[in-house]
């Protein structure tokens, strides 16, 4: 549904060039929740603002719904109307909503209607439909300014939705808002991707905003991904940054006269006693140094970090048995800075 190829984006101030994305590759499958993450200056909001050509990228390619906009970005007027006519087409909600406040609700929600070329007539019940649909239609005739934080994001998702779009962006849209009412908002866009078939691709810096709405994630870093997939392809592979800041697990790591594995359950192994079946295989005797379960996607999900007595070559025939019930298995290794960081990991390759 959006796929972005080397997409790049350099800013130019007038004493210096900052690359913000540097050869992007991404694709969102229609019809996903897609999220993505990374540290502030990562250049997550150059990546939405180019996707839909609020900002021109300086080189690649965005496709939304099988369209090239980048190739129709600044080539004379009917590729200009064709842009227009495919933007219309992709929704945009901002973190600190933009709401005119000399509007009413209904007045803000019929903007794009008016500049989309529909009859008052039109506008107002198109407005008052999209209103229903996220729970505001008592609040068509206020003011913004009367208006709570997570009602007014629900003013501008409703405005998002105004020209049918089949994709709707959103950078940071929950993140003025507290705990509570960020739930009541990513479940109003989860409903939306399910009844609507809406492609949602959104940014944030709270993994639990991706656990809680995300089938697919990306991670962002210096203006690349350096990671991304679903979210059980990330919880099924060795070494995953989002993996881990996903499901933290605690637990130090003591010496190196014992392993210690950073074990993931996902999909049908999750229910299984997977631990307890290897202590009675092998009669070893595990400890559990830390864990974390959670339901991702209706999905039981969790990593536990575990300690085996003995060194990892002791270990190989127990490790190895892990592997097989289907579960990932990260060795963690001896290293200064414990317990944190992927370059600590002995990373294995795939067989
Ligand atoms: N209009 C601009 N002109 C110049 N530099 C910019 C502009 N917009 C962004 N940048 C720079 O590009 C880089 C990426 O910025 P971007 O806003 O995409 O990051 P971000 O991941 O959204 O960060 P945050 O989490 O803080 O919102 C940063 O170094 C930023 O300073
Ligand atoms: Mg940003």
């Amino acid at each position: 549904m959006i796929t972005t190829t080397d997409l790049t984006k350099v800013y130019r101030t007038r004493d210096r060039e900052i690359t913000a994305l540097d050869g992007v590759n991404l694709h969102v499958r229609e019809g996903e929740v897609f999220g993505v993450v990374g540290q502030s200056g990562a250049g997550k909001s150059s990546l939405i603002r180019c996707v839909n050509l609020l900002e021109r990228p300086t080189s690649g390619t965005v496709t939304v719904d099988g369209q090239d906009l980048t190739a129709l970005a600044g080539r004379g007027r009917r590729a200009g109307a064709e842009l227009r006519q495919a933007r219309s087409r992709i929704g945009m909600v901002f973190q600190h909503f933009n709401l005119l406040s000399s509007r009413t609700v209904q007045g803000n929600v019929e903007l794009p209607l008016e500049i989309l070329g529909l009859s008052g007539k039109e506008r107002s019940r198109k407005a008052l439909e999209l209103l229903d649909l996220v729970g505001l239609a008592d609040k068509a005739k206020v003011h913004p300014g009367q208006l709570s934080g997570g009602q007014k994001q629900r003013v501008g998702i409703a405005r998002a939705l105004a020209g049918d779009p089949k994709v709707l962006l959103s950078d940071e849209a929950t993140s003025a808002l507290d705990p509570e009412t960020t739930r009541s908002v990513l479940q109003l866009l989860r409903d939306l991707n399910r009844q609507l078939g809406l492609t949602v691709l959104l940014i944030t810096h709270e993994m639990d905003v991706v656990k809680a709405v995300c089938d697919s994630a990306a991670l962002m870093r210096d203006g690349g991904v350096v990671e991304s997939g679903t979210v059980s392809e990330l919880l099924a592979t060795p070494g995953s940054e989002l993996a881990r800041e996903l499901f933290p697990v605690g637990g130090e790591v003591a010496d190196d006269s014992r392993t210690v594995v950073d074990v993931t359950f996902h999909g049908e192994t999750a229910t299984e006693p997977v631990i307890s079946q290897l202590s009675r295989t092998y009669n070893v005797d595990i400890s559990i140094l830390g864990a974390a379960m959670d339901t991702v996607g209706g999905k039981q999900v969790g990593r536990m970090r575990i300690e085996l007595p003995g060194r990892y070559d002791d270990n190989v025939v127990p490790i190895g048995f892990l592997r097989e019930q289907g579960l990932t298995v990260d060795v963690v290794g001896r290293s200064e800075d414990r317990g944190s960081r992927p370059a600590e990991l002995v990373k294995e390759v795939a067989k």
